[in-house]
């Protein structure tokens, strides 16, 4: 029997050190412990041990299965300690890597330019204020010195919705809104969208614009060319500065167009500025007395100046844009070009 015992015993003791999986570990259970396994079937054999014999057999089976059972719980923690490590080294997570960048948006150039000439006005003291963009034929028009039928109003090719609403063709109402809402003293800014029947490559039929108006006592032309300098400089470059010429504007008397010396060439003539070293940039004006009147300021107290700027004539001259249309279109291509 003992020789049989430890025949088993070296038999089982290979096919344990041999197992590297939990299926081969069952199979070892199910062939030497279960109840029908080689241990089981010794148990079955002491009815052939002599009866004398048989205690000492039926207790060194006992001690065999004992130790095949140790063994095979050692076994079975090995395996399943080596198999959480491989589990483990399989999930890994190596900590070190460097993430993945995440895609960042950026502004459009039409806010940049936006958040730029608000920047430099607020540092004035400017307010901000956004009127409606469908607006009345009164604050876009009448109440601005344009009355119907004025010639004026063909300076500018109107979206109508009604006989008497209209798509904003400029930022300028919102100078009504404003004077109807505060008494001076007034500095407000009025960005936003502006409408009109007109396209080509320098032209789309919604624009942006930046309004600006100032009203208090004793406000001069002076006081436009002072601030529109620091704007200029703050959007091109330090030794920008501007020019006013003799323009026409119904809202503003006298009316200027304002030029700002070329930026490209800084005034010595190239094909940006046809030679001439100005480039117009916008549109402004001593407030004309009728329109404080339609707001009820009183034009021998107060006086009051006015300019409007088209944000995307300032953005394609300040990034070197030739055509309006690339502005609207979102091609990344373009917009990633102005990521900070
Ligand atoms: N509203 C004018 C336009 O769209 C621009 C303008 C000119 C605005 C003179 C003003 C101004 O406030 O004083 O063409």
């Amino acid at each position: 029997m003992q020789q049989i015992i430890d025949q088993l015993t070296a038999q089982a003791g290979a096919a344990l050190a041999a197992a590297g999986d939990r299926q081969s570990l069952a199979a070892f259970w199910q062939e030497y412990l279960s109840r029908n396994g080689k241990v089981a079937g010794l148990m079955k054999e002491l009815r052939n041990v002599a009866p004398e014999e048989r205690p000492a057999a039926g207790k060194i089976i006992n001690e065999c299965k004992a130790r095949l059972t140790a063994d095979y719980e050692a076994a079975a923690a090995r395996i399943e300690a080596a198999e959480l490590a491989r589990r483990n080294a399989a999930e890994a997570v190596d900590i070190t890597l460097p993430a993945k960048r995440r895609a960042l948006g950026g502004l459009h150039p039409i806010t940049l330019v936006k958040n730029q000439i608000i920047d430099v006005f607020a540092g004035m003291g400017f307010e901000v204020y956004e009127g409606p963009e469908i607006e009345d034929d009164d604050h876009n028009f009448t109440r601005l010195n344009v009355p119907r039928n004025h010639p004026a109003r063909d300076m500018q090719d109107t979206f109508y919705v009604t006989d008497d609403l209209l798509l904003r063709t400029q930022t300028s109402p919102g100078q009504i809104r404003t004077m109807d809402a505060e008494k001076p003293p007034i500095k407000v800014l009025v960005p936003g969208r502006v409408f009109r029947s007109d396209s080509d490559a320098t032209h789309s039929p919604m624009f942006h614009q930046m309004e600006g108006l100032v009203v208090d006592k004793g406000i001069t032309l002076c006081d436009l060319q002072g601030m529109l300098d620091k704007l200029v400089q703050a959007l091109f470059d330090e030794s920008a500065h501007t020019r006013l010429r003799p323009s026409y504007f119904p809202f503003t008397e006298p009316s200027v167009e304002v030029d700002v010396s070329c930026c490209e060439c800084g005034g010595k003539g190239c094909p940006l500025c046809k030679g001439t070293g100005w480039i117009e940039v916008l549109g402004g004006g001593v407030v004309n007395r009728k329109v404080l009147e339609n707001c009820g300021i009183d034009p021998d107290v107060y006086s009051g100046i006015a300019f409007g700027i088209g944000i995307e004539r300032i953005a394609m001259l300040k990034y070197g844009i030739n055509n309006i249309g690339l502005l609207f279109e979102n091609d990344l291509r373009f917009l990633r070009q102005f990521q900070e």
